[in-house]
């Protein structure tokens, strides 16, 4: 285990303010500047102030669905020996008492420290670093002489969504998969000219995006989890592999190219953030802010065609990266379909190197943040999705065929096609407290910021249910559907997840600064505050469980924030007991059913962390932060199993007037590092015990 060295505790130089916390440089390269953008979606698609009226007739319809019973009032209950970061370290039942099991830790305090910072009684371990040879054959990193070869035989730029599976049939082994969002070429090349990549500094792009797999080793005794290198099912992923574009928008005009006039093949996956395991072994990954990889949307002459892509958020002219200098499919004025095949949530088998990954066209095409899938008793699938952008949607698929058990070849070829045929839902929120909602979180007198909803209908195979729009249009641009049939524009939804205990859904909105700015929707019940610093976290249930249900009842479990600024909301828990929490991103479950946040931006200007909430009985809304990583970073991808805590530490010393000649952050490798490198961090309890617990 590698102690956190004391001495690079040191403070560095203070995040900006820019818009959600972020510094400029994250915002460029990670999401093409979308804050600095117009909001992409200018529909008059009505907000839910609008509809509350209509709303109230249905308001009894879910109200009993609606669940939990709110935390308010509980706090006696918890008694003086609750959560407390104060702890003298007597851990037993009795000192926690009623602190569920998975949230028994010390809470880590809010800082600015270059480093990750876990609890008294936790170690940390770096499993694996940007750089780091997985295949056979590679160079080790070595940022002054990379080469796109040795980058696709190494672990990737940006590290997001993580998965880590279990091996059958090999001894202490475990799969890990990982997403790499973006790359930040002024943080990974010594001299680069933003204006004039070379070609080899774009290849090294290419290469450093995607999917990485790569098999680990645990330590019975430590937890130490240690790359494979170049065993069989490792295998890199990137902006050039193949993908099959499949289900019901394939082979359609709108996908197909110069280079497959087919529509059937696609080249590369881009922008890969969130993502969700599916119950048959497979992963699924979310394409996202694709928009900036293309180049001269600006100047494209068609009406229609222009609408489109900045409905998605591509304008202007060279992109950043200039990879249009390189590879004409990134100019739309000389493939116009090109972006149209991206923007999928994408499917890998990380136990088939064989099995081409699949584009899945009937999940929509968006700015896909994740999947949270999901399988009910009879085998029906489901997936829920957000959209990542301000004013925009959340979605639900569910699979026209049932998953067959079992691991059969028979089972396995049949349930890698269930997400191909189903139906394609978008979300409508309406709250059960008209005219109650002012903007401010002031909380109405129901005591709950909830309601109902309805899964809206927008396409099964074939057909659409759009008005104006074919079935091939609707999944190609699945966000002017949204708009025509009037779903509910969210604070930015980014992860939507299950929780495999209850079927409960946890959507997390991470911010939206312009909700009720001048032209923009108003604060309404499912996004309660304008100018929406913090964000919020929401709960859905299905009506009777449904997977399949229209119709579904919500309320928000956490308006998030400063527990000291009276708009936030910790389900009634008392606020001077929990900690504090700004720009939910990614959201995951431990093995007893309480949540856990990652945020991204952290608006209070602290480090981002790791956060584990409870959900039921008297500490629901029990918010308690279990790390934090190191300055610039964002912290993603959390895998919370009994007694791993997995991390992906992305963008670290990601900074304002940050450079690779004069980097913000020493992390991973302290003063003798050469390059702040993303990574993921392992963290277990002492003698390799159940976290939390
Ligand atoms: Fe890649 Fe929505 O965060
Ligand atoms: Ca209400
Ligand atoms: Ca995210
Ligand atoms: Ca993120």
């Amino acid at each position: 285990m590698n102690r956190r060295d004391a001495a690079q505790r040191r403070k560095l130089p203070l995040l900006s303010d820019h818009i959600g916390g972020r510094s400029q440089l994250t915002c460029l390269y990670r999401c093409g500047d979308a804050c600095s953008h117009p909001v992409p979606n200018t529909s008059d698609n009505p907000y839910m102030g609008d509809l509350i009226a209509s709303a109230v007739s249905r308001r009894s319809v879910f109200k009993a669905g609606v669940v939990v019973t709110a935390g308010a009032g509980a706090a006696g209950a918890l008694g003086s020996a609750a959560y407390a970061s104060e702890s003298d370290g007597a851990q037993s039942s009795a000192f926690w008492g009623s602190v569920p099991r998975g949230l028994r830790f010390d809470a880590v305090e809010p800082n600015r420290d270059d480093a990750v910072t876990v609890p008294d009684g936790y170690e940390q371990q770096i499993v694996i670093r940007w750089g780091d040879p997985i295949l056979d054959g590679v160079n080790e990193f070595d940022p002054t002489a990379q080469t796109p070869e040795d980058a696709a035989g190494q672990f990737g730029y940006n590290c997001d969504f993580l998965a880590l599976l279990d091996l059958p049939g090999e001894r202490r082994s475990k799969v890990l998969v990982a997403n790499h969002e973006y790359t930040s070429e002024s943080m990974m090349h010594y001299g680069y000219d933003s204006a004039a990549p070379t070609r080899e500094q774009v290849e090294i792009g290419w290469a450093s995006h995607g999917l990485s797999v790569v098999v680990l080793k645990e330590d019975k005794n430590s937890g130490d989890l240690t790359p494979v290198v170049g065993h069989e099912l490792n295998r890199r992923v990137t902006a050039t592999s193949e993908f099959v574009l499949s289900g019901p928008a394939a082979g359609s005009d709108l996908l197909k190219t110069t280079a497959d006039a087919e529509g059937a093949l696609a080249l590369g996956t881009l922008n890969n953030c969130a993502g969700g395991v599916t119950p048959w072994g497979t992963i699924l990954s979310g394409e996202e802010n694709f928009n900036q990889y293309f180049a001269n949307a600006g100047q494209v002459a068609d009406a229609t065609a222009k609408a489109r892509l900045a409905r998605y958020g591509l304008s202007g002219n060279a992109s950043e990266r200039k990879w249009e200098q390189y590879d004409p499919r990134f100019d739309v004025l000389q493939e116009p379909n090109e972006p149209n095949r991206f923007g999928w949530i994408v499917e890998l088998d990380p136990y088939d190197p064989d099995w081409t990954p699949r584009k899945r066209t009937a999940l929509g095409r968006f700015k896909h943040e994740g999947a949270g899938p999901r399988v009910d008793r009879q085998g029906r699938v489901v997936v829920y999705m957000g959209d990542d952008e301000r004013f925009d949607y959340m979605y639900k698929f569910v699979s026209k065929h049932r998953m067959k058990s079992g691991s059969s070849r028979s089972a396995r070829e049949h349930n890698r096609k269930l997400l191909d045929e189903g139906t394609l839902y978008v979300a409508k929120f309406t709250g059960d407290s008209p005219g109650e909602i002012d903007g401010t979180g002031a909380l109405p007198d129901d005591g709950a910021f909830d309601g109902s909803g309805e899964w809206i209908k927008l396409a099964s195979g074939d057909e659409s249910f759009v008005d104006g729009m074919t079935a091939e249009e609707v999944y190609v641009f699945t966000r002017l559907a949204g708009d025509k049939v009037g779903a509910t524009k969210m604070d930015r939804p980014e992860d939507v997840e299950v929780n495999p205990k209850s079927g409960k859904v946890y959507a997390a909105l991470t911010n939206n600064t312009q909700r009720g700015t001048s032209g923009r929707a108003a604060a309404d019940e499912a996004n309660p505050r304008n100018s929406n610093k913090h964000g919020h976290v929401l709960e859905l249930e299905e009506r009777h469980g449904d997977v399949a249900a229209v119709t579904f009842g919500w309320r928000l479990l956490l308006v998030c924030g400063d527990p000291e600024d009276p708009s936030t909301y910790f389900s009634g828990y008392p606020k001077e007991k929990v900690s504090p929490i700004s720009c939910p991103d990614n959201v995951a479950f431990d093995p007893q059913g309480n949540l856990w946040i990652s945020t991204d931006g952290n608006a209070l200007g602290t480090n981002d962390g790791l956060f584990g909430v409870s959900l039921t009985g008297s500490t629901r809304g029990l918010t308690k932060q279990f790390l934090t990583v190191p300055l610039g970073a964002e912290t993603c991808g959390p895998v919370v199993q009994d007694r791993h805590i997995l991390v992906a530490v992305q963008h670290p010393g990601e900074v304002d007037g940050a450079s690779a000649e004069t980097p913000a952050s020493q992390w991973p490798d302290g003063p003798n590092g050469v390059l702040p490198r993303p990574s993921v961090v392992n963290v277990v309890k002492d003698r390799f015990g159940s976290i939390g617990c």
